[in-house]
């Protein structure tokens, strides 16, 4: 396997130079990483949530947003600063300075929030001397001089008109002290309403942390004013020089970028070359310094002013009065079998909405074919029916005569399967297209036409309005002018290939390529444009420039012939929405000055400091080093990156800018780390030992991956064995979902698996690793419940919440497992690296697998319910943890069933749903004590006979007015023989916990619990 030569980041080696700011070499060389004690994941997955809902508006977005599973730049830059700064002995302290450097703090949140605002702070804030802050505006007027106060409640009188004061900062107060000062009014706000509307932490600038570093240097012992000297300082203190992180799964960029912005040396690789231009992109143009910006600007205009004027002189696509196509919208047309009439295939004859425009079909039954007129400003009616097209479920759709014919698709194209190697395989009777080919044949079953225009006036240069649009039929000099086009491009097609200018490679069948072959015949990439769009991108392909490159990549990707026309929204929606190439029977093609668009995009500027080198190479065969990796390889196959790219690299591949020129431009799909299963694994290990062995012994590792099932859990420690590395952390985000609120454990997230060398050979017995297994996750337990603790007794901290929640403390258990199993290399005798790479038998469980489950078990007995003594909860039967515990998540709205699942499992209850009221996915419930009834009373309920399922029944009783006495009676029977005297305490505190937990559910039974908690109490006196 061959990887392109790397020229390696120069470094200066301070372990032999002493650093300028006199920070000491390798002091934290074997300190632990922040990242391997504590992570806000709550406050981190708001932010995540914040940047995934900017959309386009996410920095690096414009570059391609074709890239589908961004990892968001404040999770990395989160990674990336954790992975540096040491844990102390003052955790709580760690998480202050982590909280400053990622402009979580409340400055900071201001400073997100440019809330420093006299009149509005005054109104909320409780401030016992405003004047220390603020002069009076006009000066001596009469406002109380403490707030809260409302300066309109003091108003003066100038020329008989009441005016309210102003209020100005005293010149003074800092900025930083003004912002601490508008943090007073946060006293009621949690972290989660006030990134609402707050501004990412990344839009603010430098400014933001402008106030921080005097805490974050007395707390580290550095000397750094910059995120670059924090960052290089830590490097000195852990590495003996500026920190190095990789990537080798790079993707878009979006690690490695956030890496280079903080000040980190970075290697930035991917097996595929358009993840390498994105990423290029990311460092080069986004983080190119202003001149350099400039430059790629000028470049690009020249660009477009060079396209226009050769398709201009071409004549094909103006009017003749002033008005150039923007858009042109063709659909595939069929010869009914039935009626012998040529129909064109639309799925809707809507054209325009906005407009009320739509394709009316008028028969020519001397030919047996229609026209389509567009009719504009039609009425609400006659849009309603224009939804309907001619194809309708899989059916070409039309009347002839008033007589109906119908004929499916599939018919026409003349589908059959046939057995090949015992496996069915779909064919049909199209045509497949020759190299040559740029449209349909007259006898192919398919043909194409196009069927409205949307022109756009060409207003006078330097005319900067919005220039008005129309929607015309199409004419006979329209069709004259895409003649012109389609001869033209045959014409240069062939050297237009030999140059490179437009792609000549066949499409390679697989999951996701197998579609334009199979439904239309379309053998080679180029097929999928029509000669418009190869005239239009093969001249701006001519260019080849670097910038211009990544800019064909933004345009293709909204003009092909896979392009959907949304008629909602007058516009072209993304080929990649959906991840595919899904071929489709009308689509919307852009006009050069609308394909143009993306070329001068404005992209966002953050120059970068730190040296980046981005590399075309597999993961397991990187030939740079690195202190730090963080990854997100593939899994599960959630993107094709591998299929779906190859529409790009096919226009990219041949004759590439200089920049780009030592990339393999090719998708190299068997080089490619994909699926889950045996292959997935074998391909995981051999880059990430690849890692290992490129990373120093103190070096560490990120792993990111979206969690998906508990299988994964067992293949990571596996890939984790066999790699050489062992667990030393796992931290769940909320990335994915449409939500940053924790709905449930099994929430789609991302996991944070951190890594460290494995270091020696140690060994152990099954036997000591439960022992241990069950140490470690009552640690981590501890630990994490005593930060919550820390956290809720802090008046400032308190109103946000938990600091970790179940999820977390779950996530905890497989951490733990996994933390104990791979520090080991051999467990019985067997070397579990080798171990490891064995393939699965399906149906049995590993030892490993069984070990995961007993830490998770272990650790979600943990989970005590808040408000329920320890003592109590030991004392519980498996079906009254799960009941207790629910009760609690409930009481915070918790009601996805796939966490009542998930607890149900780990309290290894038989059949919960016999205790459920309501299994809905979103609105799972419990049965109340008035629900249960008299059910689940019988030897065979996992209730049978205990304290809780006692209590209940007496609540429903007491719910039904019986006497309080007779109640505590039929308590008492309802329990095993003699139980109740030794079970007294435990009752009252069921029955306590319960009556606050339903308190706002049930309010009755609320009372009914006190009542009977009370009751039982009094009895014992
Ligand atoms: C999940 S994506 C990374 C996304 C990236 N973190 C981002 O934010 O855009 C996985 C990447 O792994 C790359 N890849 C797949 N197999 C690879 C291999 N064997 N070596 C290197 N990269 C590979 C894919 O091309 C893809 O870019």
């Amino acid at each position: 396997m061959t990887s392109t030569a790397v020229t390696p980041i120069p470094k200066v080696d301070y372990t032999t130079t002493p650093h300028p700011s006199g920070v000491q070499a390798l002091s934290l060389k074997d300190a632990p990483a922040l990242i391997e004690s504590l992570l806000p994941v709550q406050k981190l997955s708001i932010d995540v949530y914040k940047e995934r809902m900017a959309g386009s508006g996410q920095t690096l977005t414009a570059l391609g947003s074709y890239w589908k599973g961004r990892k968001p730049l404040v999770l990395n830059r989160a990674c990336v600063l954790a992975s540096l700064l040491p844990v102390t002995d003052n955790p709580i302290k760690d998480l202050e300075v982590f909280e400053l450097l990622m402009g979580m703090d409340d400055v900071s949140m201001s400073k997100r929030l440019a809330r420093a605002k006299p009149e509005e702070i005054v109104r909320t804030a409780k401030i016992p001397d405003i004047h220390a802050y603020f002069v009076v505006d006009p000066p001596g007027h009469y406002v109380p001089s403490s707030a809260p106060f409302n300066v309109n409640d003091y108003p003066y009188l100038k020329n008989g008109r009441e005016i309210a004061p102003k209020l100005r900062w005293r010149s003074d107060v800092s900025e930083t002290k003004q912002h601490e000062v508008a943090a007073l009014t946060f006293e009621f706000d949690t972290y989660h309403d006030l990134a609402a509307d707050a501004k990412r932490a990344e839009e603010v600038g430098d400014e933001l942390s402008s106030h921080i570093w005097t805490r974050v240097n007395q707390h580290l012992g550095t000397n750094a004013f910059s995120f670059p000297e924090l960052v290089e300082q830590l490097g000195v203190m852990r590495f003996g020089h500026r920190p190095t992180v990789a990537d080798t799964f790079s993707g878009s960029g979006q690690i490695p970028f956030a890496a280079a912005q903080l000040g980190c040396d970075v290697y930035a690789s991917d097996l595929n070359p358009v993840a390498c231009m994105l990423t290029w992109g990311a460092f080069n143009i986004v983080g190119a310094s202003v001149e350099r910006r400039q430059a790629i600007e000028r470049e690009q205009s020249e660009l477009v002013a060079r396209v226009k004027a050769e398709i201009d002189a071409l004549g094909i696509e103006s009017d003749g009065n002033g008005w150039r196509g923007k858009v042109y919208l063709y659909c595939l047309e069929v010869t009914c079998p039935s009626s012998g009439w040529k129909v064109p295939v639309l799925p809707t004859r809507m054209v325009s909405k906005s407009k009320s425009v739509y394709a009316k079909l008028v028969s020519v039954p001397t030919e047996k074919r229609y026209d389509i007129e567009l009719v504009s400003d039609a009425t609400a009616a006659e849009m309603k029916a224009a939804e309907q097209g001619t194809y309708r479920k899989g059916d070409v759709v039309h009347f002839v005569n008033g007589v109906e014919h119908v004929n499916s698709i599939a018919s026409i194209r003349g589908d059959y399967t046939e057995m090949v190697h015992g496996k069915k395989v779909k064919r049909n009777r199209l045509r497949m297209w020759d190299k040559s080919d740029v449209v349909f044949r007259a006898d192919d079953i398919f043909s194409e036409r196009l069927y409205a225009i949307q022109w756009i006036k060409e207003l006078p240069e330097g005319d900067t309005g919005r220039a008005p649009t129309e929607y015309r039929t199409v004419t006979q000099s329209d069709l004259d002018r895409e003649s012109r086009v389609t001869a033209y491009v045959q014409a240069h097609l062939a050297e237009w290939q030999d140059k490179g200018w437009v792609p000549d490679t066949r499409i390679e069948p697989g999951d996701k390529t197998d579609e334009p072959i199979r439904t239309r015949g379309w053998t080679h990439w180029h097929h999928l444009f029509n000669p418009r769009q190869l005239l239009s991108f093969g001249l701006i392909n001519s260019g080849r420039t670097a910038a211009g490159f990544i800019n064909l990549g933004g345009a293709l990707n909204y003009s092909a012939r896979l392009s959907r026309w949304a008629w909602q929204r007058d516009t072209i929606n993304s080929i990649f929405d959906n991840q595919a190439l899904n071929t489709i029977y009308n689509y919307g093609c852009r006009g050069l000055i609308y394909t143009l668009g993306p070329y001068l995009s404005n992209y966002a500027s953050t120059p970068l400091l730190g040296s980046v080198r981005v590399i075309s190479s597999p993961a397991n065969a990187i030939d740079y080093c690195s202190d730090v990796f963080i990854t997100d390889p593939p899994y599960g196959d959630a993107v094709k990156y591998e299929e779906i790219l190859e529409f790009f690299i096919a226009w990219l591949r041949r004759n590439p800018p200089a920049e780009f020129s030592n990339w393999t431009w090719d998708s190299r799909r068997e080089l490619a780390v994909k699926g889950e299963d045996h292959d997935f694994r074998l391909s995981m290990v051999a880059a990430y030992k690849r890692m290992a062995e490129c990373m120093p012994d103190n070096g560490i590792q990120i792993l990111m991956f979206t969690h998906q099932d508990g299988n994964i859990w067992a293949d990571m420690a596996n890939i984790v064995w066999a790699s050489g590395l062992r667990v030393t952390a796992a931290w769940y985000l909320v990335t994915e979902t449409d939500s940053a609120l924790r709905e449930g454990s099994y929430v789609k997230g991302t996991i944070l698996l951190v890594l460290r060398k494995r270091l020696g050979a140690k060994r152990t017995n099954q036997t000591d690793l439960a022992y241990e297994l069950e140490d470690e996750v009552a640690e981590q337990i501890q630990r994490l419940t005593g930060m919550n603790d820390t956290v809720a007794s802090d008046s400032k901290r308190a109103k946000d919440g938990n600091l970790f929640e179940d999820a977390d403390l779950q996530m905890a258990g497989y951490a733990a497992a996994l933390k104990v199993l791979t520090k080991y290399s051999i467990i019985d005798g067997k070397d579990m690296a080798q171990e490891a790479l064995r393939p699965r038998v399906p149906g049995q469980k590993t030892l490993v697998e069984s070990l995961i489950d007993f830490a998770t078990d272990t650790s979600n007995k943990m989970l005590v319910p808040l408000g329920l003594d320890e003592s109590v909860w030991h004392e519980l039967e498996p079906a009254e943890r799960f009941y207790l515990k629910m009760l609690e998540q409930e009481s915070h709205g918790l009601n996805k069933l796939d966490n009542y699942q998930n607890f149900a499992k780990a309290f290894a209850v038989r059949n919960f749903s016999a205790l459920m009221a309501n299994e809905h996915a979103n609105k799972a419930a419990l049965r109340s004590a008035q629900d249960f009834g008299r059910a689940e009373m019988n030897q065979s309920s996992e209730l049978y006979q205990t304290p809780t399922r006692a209590v209940l029944y007496a609540l429903m009783d007491l719910q039904a007015g019986k006497d309080l006495d007779v109640v505590i009676k039929g308590l008492e029977q309802n329990l095993k023989v003699g139980a109740f005297y030794s079970s007294r305490d435990l009752l009252v505190a069921i029955a306590r916990f319960i009556g606050k937990k339903v308190e706002v559910m049930r309010p009755d039974e609320a009372s009914a619990a006190r009542v009977l908690a009370d009751g039982i109490e009094n009895q014992r006196m």
